[in-house]
């Protein structure tokens, strides 16, 4: 049985970490530019201490001009070369085809952020790696507002914790958890923005249907979620209390949540959790 995670475990991230290593980027797509400039941002690092390629060097350049930071193009032995630590950042199915040039990595921290690809499959690939790390963050990170899971094979050094802290830190919140979890994190976590942007589309395409115009059917959607998010976040009451502090006998709301109740809302949302969950850890075994 996996271990539950204590509240303990979520770590704030409330101020800038500068590190000096040289993080290396092995792609330069949209999570991988998300934590580049996050990084920027904070200053957890110069531009200087950014390397990254792409797939066609195309991506990585256009990165590289924009922000300062340093491209070697697609020659992932440079990247090797120039990094004190490395991003895994390019699609899990992309393991196999680039098996040859991943097997050079040696002795370094190597982070991943390959959804579904656990540690024991990196450590096949990267068989001289040093320190490997499994991670899972989510979109929301590209404004600080992240939540990353991270699990390692090995016992981190001090300094290699510090340098984990201050980049996935730099996304938002940080979680360690066991790796028989991260299927079901990613699930709920990971692909969790996709389910509530869902949710405010649906909600906005509900209020244009019943008479509010489409600009203030999607402001008010945007707003109701993100409002109701930081209040649930802020609030120590759990959300079923929130939710039926708005709740009045025989009132909209309650009539509103007839209707979801009716519907199996909670049903569908484990369905969709579940079917998540499944697919990443078929994608594991791929
Ligand atoms: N998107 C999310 O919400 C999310 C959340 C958590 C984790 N992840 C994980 O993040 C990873 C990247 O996802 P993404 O959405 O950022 O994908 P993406 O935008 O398609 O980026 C993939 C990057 O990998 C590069 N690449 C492909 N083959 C390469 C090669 N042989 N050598 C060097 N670079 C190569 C691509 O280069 P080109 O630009 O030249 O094609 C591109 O820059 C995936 O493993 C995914 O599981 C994503």
């Amino acid at each position: 049985m996996a271990k539950q995670l204590h509240p303990s475990c979520i770590i704030p991230f409330e101020r800038s970490m500068r590190i000096s290593s040289k993080i290396g980027f092995w792609g330069s797509g949209n999570m991988a530019s998300a934590m580049m400039r996050r990084l920027l941002n904070k200053q957890v690092v110069k531009p200087q201490q950014l390397y990254c390629i792409s797939e066609f060097g195309r991506g990585a350049g256009a990165f590289a001009k924009e922000t300062g930071a340093n491209t070697c193009g697609n020659s992932s032995s440079d990247l090797i070369a120039a990094s004190d630590i490395l991003v895994l950042a390019f699609k899990p199915q992309q393991l196999e085809t680039q098996a040859a040039q991943i097997a050079e990595i040696n002795n370094r921290l190597v982070l991943s952020i390959l959804a579904g690809t656990s540690l024991e499959k990196l450590k096949k690939h990267i068989p001289n790696a040093g320190i490997l790390v499994r991670t899972m963050p989510n979109t929301p990170g590209r404004i600080g507002e992240g939540l990353t899971a991270y699990c390692s094979r090995n016992q981190l050094e001090n300094s290699d914790r510090e340098a984990l802290m201050a980049i996935l830190g730099s996304l938002g919140e940080v979680i360690e958890i066991e790796e028989a979890l991260m299927d079901v994190h990613t699930a709920v976590s990971g692909s969790g923005p996709a389910y509530v942007f869902e949710m405010i589309a649906a909600l906005a395409e509900a209020g244009e249907k019943e008479g509010l115009t489409p600009y203030l059917a999607l402001k008010s959607a945007k707003q109701t979620v993100l409002g109701a998010a930081a209040l649930a976040k802020q609030a120590d009451d759990p959300p079923e209390e929130l939710r039926n502090q708005v709740t009045s006998k025989g009132g909209t709301t309650a009539a509103g949540l007839q209707a979801m109740a009716d519907g199996n809302f909670r049903d569908l949302i484990h369905q969709t959790v579940r079917e998540a969950k499944l697919r990443s850890i078929e994608m594991g075994k791929e």
